[in-house]
């Protein structure tokens, strides 16, 4: 039986060369699912507000709905590593509410590690968070929470200034104390070069192959997300079009009288 996955084993697998593979999921089937083959870690992120409530961002995501699917999540009892994804307004006000918001996380969800997103910006927020023994998972690029300042979803990096920058981000992170850095929509050329950069893992979502490891959203590989498709997501099933041949068939065989049979009923 594999051992539960820490933070020491995926820093590790930078080292040996192994790629880190990250999904995210929001809920206890899913999360048993995946767990059982073998992912490395369970993020859940944020995403939750778009792909599982509706929302057309992250922003009206609360600290209450990611500690509710962060229980769920842990109840699975996962041996991948759990890291939960701190919402808009949980971090960005003070250090104090930082603290106290990681610290829900770990202590009233099980999350073993938190993730933020922003770099030198947030440089002080995950250095608060680190030293109260809280790994952190840091994430620049095209981070969702600054859709507005962004302007849209829009890659990021692509001219030298703004290439620059990121480069600062990730260093300052990385010395801010974070476990691993997520890339999110930067040129692959980018994320080669700071993942050479830097000593900890880079995590990367439409950032490229040369990453130290990857993590899409489970809904965009399965297929269950027809709002957005961004050019990086694999859609490795059409989930969608199976629990739609569930869902008529039921619905043919209760409307025909077929469902249910004395075989799923009581004498
Ligand atoms: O919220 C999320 O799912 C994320 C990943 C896509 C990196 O932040």
């Amino acid at each position: 039986m594999n051992p539960k996955k820490t933070i020491l084993d995926i820093q590790k697998m930078k080292a040996t060369g192994e790629k880190i593979t990250v999904l995210t999921s929001y809920d206890y089937p899913l999360t048993r699912v995946m767990d059982d083959c073998g992912i490395d870690v369970i993020l859940v992120g944020d995403s939750v507000g778009v792909v599982f409530g509706g929302y057309d961002n992250t922003l009206p995501v609360t600290m209450d709905e990611m500690i509710y699917h962060t229980r769920a999540v842990v109840r699975a009892r996962p041996k991948a590593l759990v890291v939960a994804d701190m919402p808009f307004l949980s971090y960005q006000t003070d250090l104090r509410d930082a603290r106290i918001n990681a610290g829900r996380l770990v202590k009233e969800a099980g999350a073993e590690a938190v993730k933020l997103e922003g770099g030198t910006h947030v440089a002080a927020t995950i250095r608060a968070i680190v030293d109260m023994d809280i790994p952190v998972m840091a994430h620049i690029g095209l981070t969702p929470q600054s859709i507005h300042r962004m302007g849209g979803f829009r890659v990021q990096g692509k001219k030298e200034e703004q290439a620059q920058r990121l480069i600062e981000d990730a260093k300052a992170v990385e010395e801010a104390g974070a476990f691993a850095v997520v890339l999110e929509g930067i040129p692959l050329r980018l994320a080669e070069r700071i993942t050479a950069d830097l000593s900890i893992p880079t995590i990367g979502i439409g950032a490229g192959p040369h990453c130290d490891g990857q993590v899409l959203v489970i809904h965009d590989i399965l297929g269950l997300c027809e709002k957005y498709s961004p050019k990086f997501v694999k859609r490795y099933a059409d989930a969608g079009a199976l629990i739609a041949g569930a869902v008529s068939s039921y619905i043919a065989d209760v409307k025909k009288g077929e469902f249910p049979d004395e075989g799923h009923s009581f004498s």
